[in-house]
């Protein structure tokens, strides 16, 4: 009995002790939690879909749902999935055109302060040296209900850059589009497209920035043919504090409080975060609440990972 009393007294004491940790001045320097778990493992793209997922993005009209697109060789369609059962919802064509190779998809708000969502797309990759990358994002406003439709272009950028190859976007809070390329040696270029893009037309923007990125590491491609040792996906989390940037091997994080994600993938390493081995991993994508983030591959039909956040706050 004393000793339980004593012992009691202890949990009391190192009790006040966390309290006064956590409402001290320490508080603001809380970080969120980088303890990822897997907690999903067994859901596969199903029926109707893209056999070639080079992304994947999360609604933020339709809860547990899921949009994926087919690569080289795709059409001018969206897939919407159900991510819990892996089952189709839909079909959404958007304008009425061949996309020539389509590297990865996002959810984002539609401008800056919209309250409307829309889905980006990038056609961005090249196959086989030739022809050149179309570099054009597309986006779409995200529907109201699911099933086949089409959507009408909301937007069109065009840009310009010496980059031969780019698989991943990602879009901030303000509707502002970041490219990364591919490139052999496992230095993606990534580069912030201006605003204005969208309003130019036919004519192509450069990038208003451009650095490069420390995220692949020390990739070595399966086969001589795998020209594309660079990210392959990335996402910005709806609240715009969290990046996620994937290559075939790994995830890796980066917090971003000022939004200034050029800086942060320059400059500090991106840190690993809990993936699942997938055969040709392409996509990444938050969920709206910030909770976890999905992946996906290409391959038929391929899994679909949940890993959901540890909520441990590190106090740094
Ligand atoms: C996806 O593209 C590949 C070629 O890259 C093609 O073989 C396949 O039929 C396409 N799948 C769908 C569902 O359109
Ligand atoms: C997705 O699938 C789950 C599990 O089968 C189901 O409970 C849920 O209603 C489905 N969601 C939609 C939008 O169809
Ligand atoms: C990023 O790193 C470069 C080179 O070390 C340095 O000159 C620059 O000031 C850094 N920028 C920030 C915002 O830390």
């Amino acid at each position: 009995m004393a000793s339980a009393r004593v012992s009691g007294r202890v949990h009391v004491i190192s009790s006040c002790v966390l309290v006064i940790l956590m409402v001290g001045p320490g508080r603001a320097d809380t970080l969120p939690s980088t303890q990822f778990v897997l907690k999903q493992s067994d859901v596969k793209i199903l029926g109707l879909q893209p056999d070639e997922a080079s992304g994947i993005a999360v609604s933020r009209k339709h809860k547990d749902v899921v949009y994926s697109f087919n690569d080289s060789g795709g059409k001018n369609r969206i897939y919407a999935i159900n991510a819990t059962s892996g089952r189709s919802l839909g079909v959404f064509t958007f304008g009425n055109f061949t996309p020539y190779d389509m590297e990865d998809i996002a959810v984002a708000p539609c401008t800056s302060g919209s309250a409307d969502s829309c889905i980006y797309l990038a056609d961005t990759g090249y196959q086989n040296y030739a022809p050149p990358p179309r570099n054009t994002i597309y986006r779409v406003k995200e529907p109201a209900t699911l099933g086949d439709q089409n959507l009408a272009i909301h937007g069109e950028l065009k840009f310009t850059w010496a980059e031969p190859n780019c698989d991943t976007m990602l879009v901030d809070p303000q509707g502002i589009v970041y490219v990364i390329s591919s490139k052999v040696g496992g230095h993606g270029v990534m580069g912030k497209l201006p605003n204005s893009g969208w309003t130019s037309g036919d004519q192509r923007v450069k990038p208003e920035r451009t650095v490069v990125t420390s995220a692949v590491a020390s990739f070595t491609p399966p086969n001589p043919d795998w020209f594309n040792e660079g990210p392959t996906g990335a996402d910005i989390s709806s609240d715009g504090k969290e990046m996620l940037i994937r290559t075939y091997e790994q995830v890796l994080y980066w917090y971003v409080p000022d939004g200034d994600y050029l800086t942060a993938a320059s400059n500090q390493t991106g840190r690993p975060v809990t993936s699942h081995p997938e055969p040709q991993g392409e996509g990444v994508a938050w969920t709206p609440d910030g909770k976890g983030y999905y992946t996906t591959s290409e391959g038929l039909h391929p899994y679909i990972y949940y890993f959901e956040r540890e909520d441990r706050p590190i106090v740094g």
